[in-house]
């Protein structure tokens, strides 16, 4: 049992020495059952974890613990764990401690997915809820500036009507945009191919890169039709590569990818820019969040909003040396 339970196992005794573990928790802690033995509990629990001294304290006045707590690997890497615990006397009459590990990490990641798209679907009622109210009057006010704009007596003022008129396209995108994060909106879902919209895609794509002197390289492969909304997988693509236009200093190069994986059908966009800053890493989707002086925030809440109604997922590699984004599509 000790030898083949899926949850990490330590036998330990009530000061943090260990006496023996099993290959589970070998894996988990990336340490040999003889090194645990040796460095005892201290070196697999992050001391720095706030809730460490409350459990201490529980432990101290029950015995007994029940709950999660931030552990190490070897490397460092810090992780979480679900962890019970007790004192208990061996045959000897020696107190003992077992301690059951299980690491949550994947259960924890899943949480915060959820998290952001609850976030996200609320951010997208209440958009749904008040954007059509504003966009009424909005055009209203566009038709009217429209016709003064015209006017003979207005004419010295033209410059500011076009102003006002853009700045309410403007507008209008950005509520266009925040509408698309509803959660009730349906899409009609075609199977046809990924490489295809990327074709038909790409004059625009380059003619976006040459603007700011950037190059772009495709490395389509042979992929299978899935089934896909044309106008929100474009969407989705151009807002990809302008994040990783708008990465690169001039000079850089974007490469847009698409291969079959397993049962899943992959699109990657890799820039060369200096990586996504890691201050807002774990940020990432949420709507508004932007560090650029003219950015919205919305593009990639957009583009994880559209992946959720593809039933795809999104994740990134991001180093000082670029990023890439890759959206899995199931087949
Ligand atoms: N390829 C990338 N490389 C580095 N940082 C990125 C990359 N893609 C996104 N980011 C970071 O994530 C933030 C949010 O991106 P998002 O596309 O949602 O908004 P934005 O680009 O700032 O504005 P917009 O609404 O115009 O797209 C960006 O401001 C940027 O800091
Ligand atoms: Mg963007």
């Amino acid at each position: 049992m000790f030898n083949n339970s899926i949850d990490a196992v330590l036998l330990a005794d009530p000061g943090g020495g260990v006496y023996a573990a099993n290959p589970e928790a070998c894996r988990i802690f990336e340490r040999t059952e003889d090194e645990l033995c040796q460095s005892g509990i201290d070196c697999i629990i992050d001391t720095t974890d706030p809730s460490y001294y409350a459990v201490l304290k529980e432990w101290n006045r029950t015995g007994k613990f029940k709950g999660e707590l931030t552990l190490k690997r070897k490397n460092g890497a810090i992780f979480t764990g679900e962890i019970s615990s007790a004192i208990f006397k061996d045959k000897n009459g020696h107190y003992k401690t077992s301690i059951f590990i299980r690491d949550i990490t994947e259960r924890k990641q899943l949480e915060k997915e959820m998290a952001r798209l609850d976030r996200l679907n609320l951010v997208g009622e209440m958009a749904a809820g008040i954007g059509h109210e504003i966009r009424n009057p909005m055009t209203t006010v566009r038709g009217f500036l429209q016709m003064l704009e015209g006017k003979q007596d207005c004419s010295k003022y033209k410059k500011y009507f076009n102003l006002m008129i853009s700045e309410l396209d403007r507008t209008n995108t950005i509520i266009t945009e925040f509408l698309s994060l509803a959660k009730n909106k349906t899409v009609e879902l075609k199977p046809q191919n990924i490489n295809h919209i990327i074709q038909a895609l790409f004059p625009l794509i380059e003619a976006d890169g040459m603007i700011t002197d950037k190059n772009i390289e495709i490395e389509t492969s042979e992929v299978p039709d899935i089934a896909l909304n044309e106008k929100e997988i474009r969407q989705l693509i151009l807002n990809l590569v302008r994040n990783g236009f708008e990465a690169m200093s001039p000079g850089g190069k974007l490469t847009i990818k698409t291969f079959r994986d397993g049962d899943e059908v992959v699109f990657a966009v890799q820039d060369q820019g200096g990586g996504i800053k890691t201050d807002i890493l774990d940020k990432i989707g949420t709507p508004f969040l932007t560090t650029k002086d003219y950015g919205t925030g919305l593009g990639l809440a957009v583009c994880f909003s559209i992946a959720s109604r593809h039933n795809a997922t999104i994740n990134f590699e991001t180093s000082l040396c670029g990023t890439t984004f890759f959206v899995r599509f199931k087949m």
